[in-house]
This record gives structure tokens, sequence and C-alpha cells, in this order.
């Protein structure tokens, strides 16, 4: 049997106040097979906790709506720069994929668990109004279904209750590895049902933010009365935009991750687990 210690644990309870005071974080205990590779990197903190913005801060208008701020944890849990990920040996996937991955960054129960308990802060925020859950394909369809999941049992196994309807919209900015200038909304062109609803937009990663920002202007346009972002990863990029997603599952180092429906030119959304991609592997299913 292959024992390991956990970091994650760890990373969780290391809340943002206590690296804003510049408490180091948790020791990450050596683990035998490592990730190879991976440049060094300084640490790059997002923005201390009385910096932060959210992408629907600014919206929160619903006087019937009580947003509490999120108790520890409001960033998502820490990936440290310098975190080796998990050996792709301890865990099953694809036989497809073999040698096109370095290593686990993200394992699927782990992100499983951290679906949940945002779903639960989704709950405690809008419980008992109606949402229009905007989902960001192609990447955010797996944390959407497994996102709206989890409100549906906390809407069958609590006093509380969400309604929900899915609405789906697609962007694409990405070829390669690389971000494209151009941002392609399809099937977004009229969203005027939006007006007047609470909104909850659902997407896989925010890098920049620029994406981000510039589907919030177009959804902004048709007046809903609130919108909240939810994002399963936000990366420390050098540029991070001044905005985060309400409810972020994990803040990551920059690398390029697939798996849990994130592709590298369409590939890899067949996978479970959040996983940095080889070289090899990008250059095989380069275009
Ligand atoms: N992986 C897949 N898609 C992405 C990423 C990534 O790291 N960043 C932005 N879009
Ligand atoms: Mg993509």
């Amino acid at each position: 049997m292959v024992s390991v210690m956990l970091p994650l644990a760890a990373a969780e309870q290391y809340n943002t106040s206590q690296r804003d005071a510049n408490i180091p974080p948790p020791f990450t205990p050596p683990l035998s097979a490592r990730c190879q590779n991976l440049p060094p990197k300084p640490p790059a903190p997002l923005l201390s906790s009385n910096e932060r913005l959210f992408f629907g801060q600014h919206e929160n208008n619903m006087a019937d709506v009580v947003v509490k701020p999120q108790v520890g944890g409001g960033g998502g849990i820490v990936i440290d720069d310098d975190w080796p990920g998990y050996s792709l040996d301890l865990f099953s996937y694809p036989a497809h994929y073999s040698g096109d991955l370095d290593c686990v960054v993200v394992p699927h129960g782990v992100i499983m668990d951290r679906t949940e308990r945002l779903a639960r802060n989704i709950m405690d925020d809008l419980g008992d109004h109606d949402i229009v859950v905007l989902c960001v394909l192609k990447g955010g369809y797996q944390f959407c279904v497994d996102l709206v999941d989890k409100i549906k049992a906390l809407s069958c196994n609590s006093n509380r209750t969400l309604p929900m309807r899915v609405h789906f919209i697609r962007l694409k900015s990405y070829l390669n590895d690389l971000s494209t200038e151009d941002l392609h909304i399809v099937g977004a062109e009229d969203l005027s049902f939006l007006a007047g609803k609470n909104v909850l937009i659902v997407e896989a990663i925010v890098g920049t933010g620029k994406t981000m920002k510039a589907l919030l202007k177009h959804v902004e346009s048709f007046s809903p009365k609130l919108i909240k972002v939810a994002g399963l990863l936000v990366k420390r990029v050098p540029h991070n935009s001044t905005c985060l997603p309400d409810y972020v599952g994990f803040e990551i180092p920059d690398r390029f991750v697939v798996g849990y429906a994130l592709d590298y030119n369409e590939y890899f959304r067949d996978l479970n687990h959040i996983c940095v991609i080889s070289e090899s592997g990008k250059t095989k299913y380069k275009i």
C-alpha cells in the first residue's frame, strides 16, 4: 500500500489572513515521485483580502439577498508554486494519455469535496431565490454539472432550496496553450431573458481575468438583478486582474492544466483529475 501525506488539508487551513500577515505556508512534505522539471517560481500571491474585489461585487444590489463574507478559504484552497503535484502512478487515468502528463495537481475526489463546500456557500448566500446558472462551455461543463448536483442535494436534504435554470454559452480564446487576443462568445447573442434575474456564472478557470471581464460586461448589458461568479480554478498569473470570482475552488500556479473538462486543443476533457500536461503531450496534440 502506498501512503502519502496530503498537504491539501494543511493548505486549506492556511487562510488568506495568515498569508496577508506574512505567516509562511505549512511545510509540504517531500514525495518520492515528483513532477520533474518544474521551473522555480517566486511566490506571487494574489491580492490581500482587503484589496480583493469580486467580479459580481458591484452588482450586489439585491435588498433581499444577504451575502455573508466567507470565513477562511474565500480565495480557494491555495496550491503553492513549489507544490510538485502527485505522481501519476498513485492514481488511475486513461491509458491513452500515458506519457502526456507530468503530474496530478488536483485529484478528482478533492475537486468533488471542494465543490460540495462551494455549493453550501452558494446556498447560504442565495438560497430560497431563483437563479439562472450560466455555464461557460466547454471547459466549465463538468464543474457546472457537479456544482448543480451538489446544490440539488442540498435542496433535497436541508431546509433551504435553490430553484435553478441552466443555460449554456460558449467562449473560445485559446490555441494550443496560448491565449489569443480574440474572445469569441458563441450562443450568447440574446441573453435578454436574464433581465431582472439572479445569475450565477460558472467557469472552470480564470487566468488574467480578461475573458471573464469581457463576459461580465456582455451579461451586464442585459440588466440582470445580480451576478455572481463561481470559478473552480484561479491561476496566479503575473498580470492577474484585480477581480476574482465570488466562489473559488483552488488558487493554482501559472501552469497549463488539463482534465476535468479542461482541454488542450480538445484533448484531455476525458480525464478526471486536473493535471499538468507534459512537453511531449503538448507536442503530440499541437495544431
Ligand atoms: N488549461 C486549459 N484551458 C485553459 C487554461 C489551462 O491552464 N487556462 C485558460 N484556459
Ligand atoms: Mg480550452
